[in-house]
């Protein structure tokens, strides 16, 4: 019975054809708890929507009391700007961030034995990547242990998968050799991997445990319906913010930061002509992923109410501000002076500052520019082959087509319904 209702929204827009307004319409009349609280009336009407999503949060908000700990999931695609975003929380002193540690699970099940790998298929690896947020939601990082390789030992680790991507494992008690470089504003990736010794992973579950809430930012689970169970689970107060960002874009800076394996898509961009080996699937795939998770999450079923924001990763970029409070809202969290501080910092490029990022993965100074860059960075020929391959994404998520190259490349034309 799980999928009926999905499988019951797919029929009405198939016969409808228009999905976008299908779905909308039915995301209202489904949002029923939420509809008499003043604080949700932003979403109604059309020139709202992406404002704020009907944030149904104080559902919970009575139950579990304002200083309770909250499981945050900073759940993305790859290159849809998620490291950005997830300065939003390694930045607050009160939260304990961690930078893609389901890496390791990855890495493990990719490198066991042939005969292993086929047992473990894909809802194995599932299992073991909510085992493993379970564990370290609760400040455990045993699971991870068993993952890592080189093995811990004794619990230190120098394997920990972009360590320096967590502020609390720059700083004391886990790492006291950087007081200078974090006085001085230096982003940890310059500094903490030469500077901080060995992970000791007893005393990084001490300041795990030492923060209030725990953040964890993935890109490897696949659908948002994967983590019911983390959601219903009662040891864990889960709020999943759900990043998407336009797939012309995502295919962009794919191509940038992973050049060999597109190489195939680069002799495209360059000539305009499609090699016929070139590898459609992947970026299917990841369209109908965001479609799935986003169409699940508009219907608000039981298990997601209140644990559930959409963002899309342009607002966020054209508005860091209003959009980091915004999140925050949802989270019921205070909003802390160095996140803050971060956004201006980091989205103002006339700012000057300290702080130069520059690192394959690295969040940017000028967060609107970055967000349409792609526009002029793309063969108008791959950009209507992703609008035809992703046109139910595209339109769920309130992206326009563009229909020829003069509008692609004039970036004054905004490509979002309703920026804010
Ligand atoms: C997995 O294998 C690859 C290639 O042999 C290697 O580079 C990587 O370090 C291995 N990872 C782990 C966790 O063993
Ligand atoms: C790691 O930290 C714990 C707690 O401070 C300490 O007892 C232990 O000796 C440390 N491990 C190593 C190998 O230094
Ligand atoms: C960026 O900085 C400039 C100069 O300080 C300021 O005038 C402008 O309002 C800032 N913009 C944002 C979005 O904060
Ligand atoms: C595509 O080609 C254009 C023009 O040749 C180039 O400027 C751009 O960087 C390329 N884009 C990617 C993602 O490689
Ligand atoms: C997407 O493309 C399919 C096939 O070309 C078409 O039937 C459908 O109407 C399109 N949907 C939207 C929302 O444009
Ligand atoms: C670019 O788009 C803007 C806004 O839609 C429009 O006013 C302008 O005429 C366009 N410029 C060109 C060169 O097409």
């Amino acid at each position: 019975m799980e999928c009926s209702w999905k499988t019951l929204l797919l029929l009405v827009c198939t016969s409808l054809g228009v999905q976008y307004t299908a779905i909308r319409s039915l995301h209202d009349s489904f949002s029923g708890p939420c509809q008499d609280s003043t604080h949700c009336q932003v979403h109604q009407g059309k020139e709202q929507r992406w404002k704020s999503l009907c944030d149904d949060s104080r559902v919970l908000a009575e139950t579990s009391g304002a200083a309770a700990r909250k499981h945050i999931l900073l759940f993305a695609q790859t290159r849809s700007g998620s490291s950005f975003t997830g300065q939003l929380f390694n930045q607050h002193p009160g939260i304990f961030y961690l930078f893609e540690p389901l890496y390791h699970v990855q890495q493990a099940f990719t490198n066991s034995s042939s005969r292993l790998q086929r047992a473990l298929d894909g809802r194995a690896l599932l299992g073991a990547y909510r085992d493993l947020l379970l564990n370290l939601y609760n400040c455990d990082f045993s699971f991870l242990e068993s993952y890592i390789r080189p093995e811990p030992q004794d619990h230190m680790t120098g394997a920990f998968f972009r360590r320096s991507s967590s502020h609390a494992l720059c700083m004391t008690p886990v790492c006291p050799e950087g007081s200078e470089e974090i006085q001085a504003g230096q982003p940890d990736e310059t500094w903490c991997p030469k500077k901080c010794q060995a992970l000791n992973l007893t005393i990084a579950s001490q300041a795990c445990q030492d923060r209030n809430h725990v953040a964890i930012k993935t890109v490897r689970i696949p659908e948002i319906g994967d983590l019911r169970t983390l959601s219903e689970d009662p040891r864990l107060d889960l709020r999943i913010i759900h990043l998407v960002r336009d797939p012309r874009a995502i295919l962009a800076s794919r191509m940038t930061a992973f050049a060999s394996k597109f190489r195939a898509w680069k002799i495209w961009n360059a000539t305009g002509r499609q090699p016929r080996y070139v590898d459609l699937t992947q970026i299917t795939r990841t369209c109908k992923d965001i479609e799935y998770s986003v169409e699940t999450g508009l219907l608000k079923p039981t298990w997601l109410r209140g644990r559930y924001l959409l963002v899309r990763y342009e607002d966020l970029a054209l508005n860091p501000e209003e959009k980091a409070k915004e999140i925050y809202r949802f989270l019921g969290l205070d909003l802390h002076q160095r996140v803050l501080k971060w956004i201006v910092d980091n989205t103002n490029s006339s700012v000057p500052s300290s702080s130069e990022w520059n690192y394959k993965y690295s969040t940017t100074r000028d967060s609107k520019a970055t967000a349409q860059s792609w526009r002029v960075h793309l063969n108008f020929d791959i950009v209507k082959t992703v609008q035809s391959l992703c046109n139910r994404t595209l339109a769920l998520l309130g992206y326009k087509l563009v229909q020829s190259v003069d509008e692609l490349r004039n970036i004054t034309k905004s490509l979002m319904e309703t920026s804010v």
